[in-house]
């Protein structure tokens, strides 16, 4: 069976797209900064599930090491899945760059850097899927988290881009926008329990979407509507509302 490379592996949702891959039979590439807090979950998976992991040193700030790190796979893999994203601070973003570099830097400029590598191989071979965490939050900038929204916004439109250059090359590439999600990035929020999805629900949605071929998943699936009247609500109007 072929390889997934999950960037980000540490996260609460691509654990649960890691178990759904390996339910699948998938082997598994878990990229992470700090790979040593998942030797207990890779030993749970690989017990359960009898495919081949491995645990990758990846950190998405460090650029220069992405070319390197995509080299050093064998065998490449055949689906790439982006998960690692970084919430921040909008406060302090608003008068600290450096806060604000690091939301921009993870959620866009980071991605894009490893995502150019795997795309570049792809598109090379004619195969291949990648998939983007993107969010919501990148549909319409808020005051309330408009610095994070602005890089996801950034990475969609990438994503979108990348479909449609990839589309002749039998590369498939998946947007997925979820809404609000009970992780440790929102442990500290207050969220609507009808509106909040669960890591389970937002990895069997991801790993639906991707076998199947899809271009943008909501998830859960009542953000596309939401999103939809948001984003048609006229700018005298929104500019004074606090959603
Ligand atoms: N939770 C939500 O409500 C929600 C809603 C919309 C979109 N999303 C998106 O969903 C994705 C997964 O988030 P989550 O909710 O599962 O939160 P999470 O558990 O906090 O996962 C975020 C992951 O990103 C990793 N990461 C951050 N900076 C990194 C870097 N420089 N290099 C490599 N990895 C890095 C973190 O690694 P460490 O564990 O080492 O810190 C963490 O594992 C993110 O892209 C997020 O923006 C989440």
């Amino acid at each position: 069976m072929s390889y997934v490379l999950i960037i980000g592996a540490k996260s609460d949702i691509a654990k649960e797209v890691a178990k759904e891959y390996a339910n699948a039979g998938y082997d598994l590439y878990l990229a992470s900064r700090e790979i040593e807090s998942l030797a207990k979950f890779e030993n749970d998976l690989k017990v359960r599930s009898q495919i081949d992991i491995k645990l990758l040193e990846f950190d998405l700030l460090d650029f220069d090491s992405h070319e390197s790190f995509y080299n050093s796979l064998n065998p490449k893999p055949t689906i790439t899945i982006c998960v690692a994203g970084y919430l921040g601070e909008q406060k302090k973003a608003q008068t600290d760059f450096n806060e604000a570099k690091k939301i921009i830097d993870t959620n866009y400029t980071g991605c894009v850097s490893i995502l150019n590598i795997v795309a570049n191989d792809y598109e090379k071979n004619r195969v291949g899927s990648i998939v983007g965490v993107s969010s919501v939050a990148g549909d319409r900038g808020r005051k309330s988290n408009y610095i994070y929204g602005s890089s996801k916004a950034g990475f969609s439109a990438y994503l979108s881009g990348l479909r449609n250059r990839l589309h002749d090359f039998n590369v498939k590439v998946l947007t997925v926008k979820p809404g609000f999600v009970y992780t440790k990035m929102t442990e500290n929020l207050d969220l609507p329990q009808k509106l909040t999805a669960t890591p389970e629900d937002v990895a069997k949605d991801i790993f639906k979407a991707e076998q199947s071929g899809k271009d943008v998943l909501y998830t859960k699936w009542i953000w596309r509507f939401i999103m939809l009247i948001i984003k048609h609500i006229p700018e005298w109007i929104f500019k004074k509302m606090s959603i």
